[in-house]
């Protein structure tokens, strides 16, 4: 199969102003990721790993550069059209979950389905997708009542209800400890295998890196090194 291209980006470069001073956050990134393919975003902190995502995930836009999401340049997008690509393209998960802590497991996974224009039983596909991340059976707790990696796992599944062709998480197992985060990790790495996702993690983790096809590194706004963790083309 030829070697789709789904994410491109051409010396991304962000500016942020801090009073009188400006900060340059991203200083020239360019970098591709095939579709179906997983990469591993490391970097110390301050980095600008979160900056990147953010501008991956259409939520922020770059100084100056170019993004290209699936074929379309999305660099100069209108927000309207930037929240049809958040809304239908990608799936995001952060590091402390975002749930809405009213709303039970269900509710908060149907939320992105009620913004979206596409047609379908919100209900059934949101408890299909809890189902397929492991929690059949907490469907109608609200987050206080369920663990961290259970709201890690409600988080994956709004993410991913959508049906995303990408799915960008931000340090999802920063909260977590070490087991749990090697279990979200795992539904992670299998949920992009059965469903073709590309995937960026924002990582400390050795185990996300193993899981990885290629390990990015981040250092001061710029990319040090693209390290191919696996020899063997998928
Ligand atoms: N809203 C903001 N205002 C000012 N500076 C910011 C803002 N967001 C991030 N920064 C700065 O940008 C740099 C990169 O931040 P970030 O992308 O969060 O790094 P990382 O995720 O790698 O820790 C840091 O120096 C941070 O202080
Ligand atoms: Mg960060």
């Amino acid at each position: 199969m030829q070697r789709q291209i789904m994410i491109q980006a051409v010396q991304l470069r962000r500016t942020l102003s801090l009073g009188a001073q400006a900060i340059e956050v991203l200083r020239g990134v360019s970098f591709e990721v095939a579709r179906g393919e997983m990469v591993a975003l490391t970097g110390p902190s301050g980095s600008g790993k979160s900056t990147l995502l953010a501008l991956l995930a259409a939520i922020d836009s770059p100084t100056s550069g170019q993004l290209i999401l699936d074929g379309s340049d999305i660099t100069h997008a209108s927000e309207g059209s930037l929240a049809r690509v958040r809304n239908e393209k990608i799936g995001i998960v952060f590091q402390s979950f975002n749930l809405i802590p009213t709303l039970t497991a269900l509710e908060n996974v149907e939320v992105p389905l009620h913004i979206s224009t596409k047609p379908g039983d919100a209900r059934r596909r949101a408890a299909d997708i809890l189902a397929r991340v492991g929690l059949a059976d907490r469907m109608h707790h609200r987050p206080h009542q369920l663990s961290g990696g259970q709201q890690q796992r409600v988080a994956i599944a709004r993410a991913l209800v959508m049906s995303p062709s990408v799915l960008l998480a931000d340090e999802p197992t920063g909260n977590l400890d070490t087991q749990t985060g090697q279990h979200i990790l795992a539904l992670i790495s299998e949920l992009r295998q059965d469903f073709g996702l590309t995937t960026v993690v924002v990582t400390h983790s050795p185990d996300v890196a193993a899981c990885a096809d290629r390990v990015l590194r981040l250092v001061d706004g710029q990319l040090m090194s693209s390290v191919a963790v696996k020899a063997v083309a998928r």
